[in-house]
């Protein structure tokens, strides 16, 4: 696993977005390159600078089919704080060539929850794989809407919100817990590490207990985020605010095996 370690949020967005931005102008693929996406406000950053260079001429979404992570059972797209919406408020509505045919989010009012996340795994698989899923990670280590204890094997499904999550994502739901969807589909954990890389960005104090043990402790389904360890090409994009509870020596070994890549 790699660990890139930018000194603040906006370091590690514009480090992120290269990445991204360099991986689908380098495809040669003759098929749309496959990108995997995520909500949150970590990824918010990312997003801007993609719209920027996408702007500037330097990256095309012209040739990307996106897949989305997950998205709240039981609210429509018009609902500012659906998945759908928040795509296309922060990213999808920003872009100059992408082909809204090419989006792919979860329906969250879809009448029957389950077929719609076979059909989703299905499309993922009709479309080749994911080349490349981008993902943030809860507090309490949640990749996609994962909780702990969600099997590190598991495939795209309906997922229960723990009250903690619920807790954490009121913000955006007036400081209300309740109004928080109970449940939500989301992709599985080997959906996401079925990927040919993942990048997962980390940032901020309150995620430096889900770094840790992302990065050095044990693989386990109770940080469903430590499925990382197993995966060929992983990396976690993080800034010095996350930090705090690697390590030294680790902290200290990435900052040097990664000296090139700081901006
Ligand atoms: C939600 C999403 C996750 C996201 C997480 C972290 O629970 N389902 O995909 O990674 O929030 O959000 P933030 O980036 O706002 O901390």
């Amino acid at each position: 696993m790699r660990v890139v370690i930018q000194e603040n949020y906006q370091n590690m967005c514009a480090w992120a977005a290269k990445h991204i931005a360099d991986r689908i102008n380098a495809h040669k693929e003759n098929r749309p390159f496959v990108l995997g996406l995520p909500t949150g406000s970590s990824p918010i950053g990312v997003y801007q600078e993609l719209v920027r260079m996408n702007k500037a001429g330097e990256v095309s979404f012209a040739n990307v089919i996106t897949f989305n992570m997950d998205e709240y059972l039981g609210l429509p797209h018009e609902h500012d704080q659906s998945y759908w919406y928040f795509m296309h408020d922060n990213f999808f509505d920003h872009l100059v060539d992408m082909k809204p045919e090419n989006i792919n989010i979860l329906n969250g009012m879809a009448e029957d929850p389950e077929a719609e996340c076979a059909r989703y795994e299905e499309k993922i698989a009709a479309c080749g794989g994911i080349d490349l899923f981008m993902g943030g990670i809860g507090v309490d280590g949640h990749l996609a809407f994962n909780e702990p204890f969600t099997s590190l094997t598991s495939r795209t499904g309906v997922r229960a919100l723990t009250t903690d999550t619920r807790i954490v994502n009121s913000r955006f739901f007036g400081n209300d817990p309740e109004a928080v969807p109970a449940k939500a589909l989301s992709v599985g954990i080997g959906t996401v590490t079925d990927s040919r890389e993942v990048l997962v960005l980390i940032n901020g104090h309150n995620k430096a207990r889900a770094l840790a043990a992302t990065v050095e402790g044990a693989v386990s389904q109770k940080w469903t985020c430590s499925a990382l360890q197993l995966h060929p090409n992983a990396i976690i994009a993080c800034d010095e605010a996350a930090c705090g509870e690697l390590t030294v020596d680790s902290y200290k070994y990435f900052l040097d095996i990664e000296r090139e890549e700081r901006l």
